[in-house]
């Protein structure tokens, strides 16, 4: 890993997935997009663990997928062109890390973007598939209009949570603006039973 540098919230949550994420581990990329957090994630994992991954575009799927072949990493990849609202239906195994990078494909169509409604059920499923000390990771950007009410959404949701079975940490730039990102990071509590749901608001 490089050095420390305190420079966006992408990095913020891969740091956070770096420390939580182990070898042999089954995570879930909840936003392929164009698959640099999923090809992070399979390095992770290494050759014994996988990597579950959600994307509604076929473009996002396509570009993830090459991305992982060049990389030889396809093999403990497993995409789904679906949406990650789904997670629970196609997951029947718990996970150690779920990656949220919201908001559209760069380089695609801005107009398909993550949408509170949908993100709001993923997220719930997320933190029940969560083993105890996993960790979810969500970057959120509310410089455009879905995002910001992701973020308040999201902002209100997660101080819901209750302290017996998550902690929740939300961190920002404060000198960077009203759009910069966000990113959360949420870590099921050790005592927490592993399948404790979670109902969203
Ligand atoms: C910011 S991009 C993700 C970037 C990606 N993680 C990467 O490393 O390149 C957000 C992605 O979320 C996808 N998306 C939008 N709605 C979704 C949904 N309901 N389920 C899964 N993915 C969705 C978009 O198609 C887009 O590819």
């Amino acid at each position: 890993m490089a050095d420390f540098e305190l420079r966006s919230a992408r990095y913020l949550a891969l740091e956070a997935q770096q420390a939580a994420v182990r070898a042999g581990d089954t995570v879930i990329d909840a936003t392929l997009g164009n698959g640099h957090d999923t090809l992070r994630l399979a390095q992770l994992v290494g050759e014994q663990g996988s990597v579950i991954g959600f994307d509604i575009q076929p473009e996002a799927v396509r570009s993830t997928r090459k991305r992982l072949e060049e990389a030889g990493m396809a093999e403990r990849c497993e995409l789904h062109l679906t949406g990650h609202e789904h997670m629970a239906e196609v997951v029947q195994k718990s996970v150690r890390c779920v990656v949220f990078n919201l908001g559209w494909l760069p380089g695609g169509d801005k107009h398909i973007t993550t949408q509170w409604l949908t993100t709001e059920k993923a997220v719930a499923a997320a933190l029940g598939l969560l083993e105890p000390m996993g960790v979810c990771t969500l970057c959120v950007y509310p410089g455009h209009r879905e995002g910001a009410v992701e973020l308040e959404n999201l902002t209100s949701f997660l101080s819901s949570l209750k302290p017996q079975e998550f902690n929740v940490l939300r961190q920002e730039f404060l000198n960077a603006g009203p759009g910069a990102p966000v990113c959360f990071v949420i870590q099921k509590q050790a005592s927490a039973a592993n399948d404790c749901s979670v109902r969203s608001v």
